[in-house]
């Protein structure tokens, strides 16, 4: 094999690989680029780059492994996963494009609520001429990472008063920040709640109804990090009883949602179907190229996932 090169695998569920494959099969760091399931030969892969879940065996066939790419912002698919050796860095994908549309989806949910535009289409269905009134809203971000931070910042420069939560103390231009045991404070003034976080063992259920109690009634929630935030009954307890006036989903524990749920009819959910932030291959793809270059040179990858803390 030439030194310069490397032998990647793909391994792409729910999206088309096809763009993968032709943009990464052109670049002058990849000798092969494999396609899984295939019978090939897969001993000189270094690179395996995942968009989930991952079959079970993949990386016995692997034994020149060396890197793990998520295709994806999140990477609770790989952390989680007990075949990829504890000491074979993951990286995960950190892009403008992916950060621009979580921003703009957040910010539509967020506006779609405050405007009432449900509504107003149900009205205008039947020709109902009724100007329903709108009010100022505090706007709280769960994770202040790459896409919450940028979430948080965007909605503050629209005029929201924004509140953000995450592990570590942050600051960030018109953002009250909160950390660590400043949950109870965060959540109590909020009239909309975003979920941002990642899946970790400290933030599995984080989403159920004790956190509902704590946040103004009626507020709307948005969840667009991983359905496993989301205790799925507390949920629909909170909508229930009014203590939440609806949410705004993305995500959700088993994908696609199956066809018989509750929440597909429900009143107060909007579903999306996992749309939120869509990696763009073109623009992900020079991540995942210049790490290639840096795993040929023997640099520190860029993004690399802290296995331990999940994240
Ligand atoms: P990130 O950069 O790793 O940021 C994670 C944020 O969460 C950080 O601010 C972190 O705090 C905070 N956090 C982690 N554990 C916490 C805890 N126990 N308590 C409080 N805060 C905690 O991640 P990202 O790139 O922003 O992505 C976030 C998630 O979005 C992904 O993991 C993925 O699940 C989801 N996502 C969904 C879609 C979609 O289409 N629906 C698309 C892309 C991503 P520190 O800053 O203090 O470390
Ligand atoms: C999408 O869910 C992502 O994690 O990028």
């Amino acid at each position: 094999m030439d030194q310069q090169k490397i032998d990647v695998l793909l391994s792409i569920k729910v999206w088309d690989p096809k763009p993968w494959v032709e943009g990464l099969s052109q670049s002058t760091y990849i000798n092969q680029v494999h396609l899984w399931p295939t019978e090939a030969d897969l001993s000189q892969v270094s690179g395996l780059f995942v968009w989930k879940p991952l079959d079970e065996g993949v990386v016995q066939k692997l034994p020149n492994l060396k890197w793990v790419s998520s295709l994806g912002a999140g990477v609770d698919h790989l952390v989680n996963d007990q075949q990829i050796p504890s000491d074979i860095p993951v990286t995960r994908i950190v892009d403008p494009f992916l950060t621009r549309d979580m921003t703009n989806y957040c910010i539509m949910g967020v506006l779609m609520h405050q405007r009432s535009m449900q509504a107003h289409w149900q009205n205008q269905q039947k020709a109902i001429w009724n100007r329903l009134s709108y009010s100022s809203l505090k706007v709280g971000v769960l994770g202040l990472g790459e896409l919450g931070g940028h979430c948080a910042s965007t909605l503050a420069q629209l005029g929201f008063e924004v509140l953000g939560y995450s592990r570590t103390p942050k600051q960030l231009p018109g953002v009250q920040c909160f950390n660590g045991g400043e949950l109870k404070q965060f959540l109590a003034p909020l009239d909309v709640l975003i979920n941002l976080l990642p899946v970790t063992p400290h933030t599995v259920d984080i989403l159920n109804l004790d956190l509902f109690e704590q946040i103004k009634e009626g507020a709307f929630l948005i969840n667009v990090a991983r359905g496993n935030h989301l205790v799925e009954n507390d949920l629909l307890l909170a909508l229930d009883s009014g203590r939440l006036s609806g949410a705004l989903l993305d995500v959700f524990r088993e994908e696609p949602l199956p066809s018989g749920h509750p929440f597909w009819k429900h009143p107060k959910i909007r579903i999306t179907p996992h749309v939120a932030s869509v990696t763009t291959p073109q623009s992900a793809m020079q991540l995942v190229l210049e790490n290639t270059k840096r795993l040929i040179e023997g640099r520190d990858l860029l993004h690399k996932v802290n296995r331990e803390a999940g994240y």
